[in-house]
């Protein structure tokens, strides 16, 4: 989505966030660095990886947990039914646990 936060951009003069599962650091400051949007939004990357900031900053992209691209966005959908969302790639335990709630 990112031609689309910049065709925003040039249309608007509010800062345009973009977002759409921006999955490495590099593809973050490119978007930033070409002026396609003013912001990075994470929604799905850090629900996978609340630690992707940090990682990226102290060069650990290696240890990423990524958001799974053939998910089928299992979060998003819990979330438009009113449900608890978790993340298929938590850890086993810490995902039945959440279950549980
Ligand atoms: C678990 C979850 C909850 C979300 N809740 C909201 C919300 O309450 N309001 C909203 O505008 N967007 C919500 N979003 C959408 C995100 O803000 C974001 O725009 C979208 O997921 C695309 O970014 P991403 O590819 O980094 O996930 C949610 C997304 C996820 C994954
Ligand atoms: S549940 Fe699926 S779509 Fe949502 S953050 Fe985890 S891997 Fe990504």
């Amino acid at each position: 989505m990112a031609d689309l936060a910049a065709a925003v951009k040039k249309a608007v003069k509010a800062p345009v966030i973009a977002a759409g599962r921006i999955s490495t650091g590099a593809f973050a400051n490119s978007l930033l660095a070409e002026g396609k949007a003013d912001l990075i939004g994470l929604a799905r990357v850090l629900w996978a990886d609340p630690e992707w900031p940090s990682k990226v900053r102290e060069g650990r992209e290696n240890e990423i947990i990524h958001c799974a691209p053939d998910c089928d966005d299992t979060c998003t959908k819990l979330v438009t039914k009113g449900k608890v969302a978790f993340c298929v790639r938590w850890p086993h335990d810490k995902l039945q646990e959440w279950k549980a709630k």
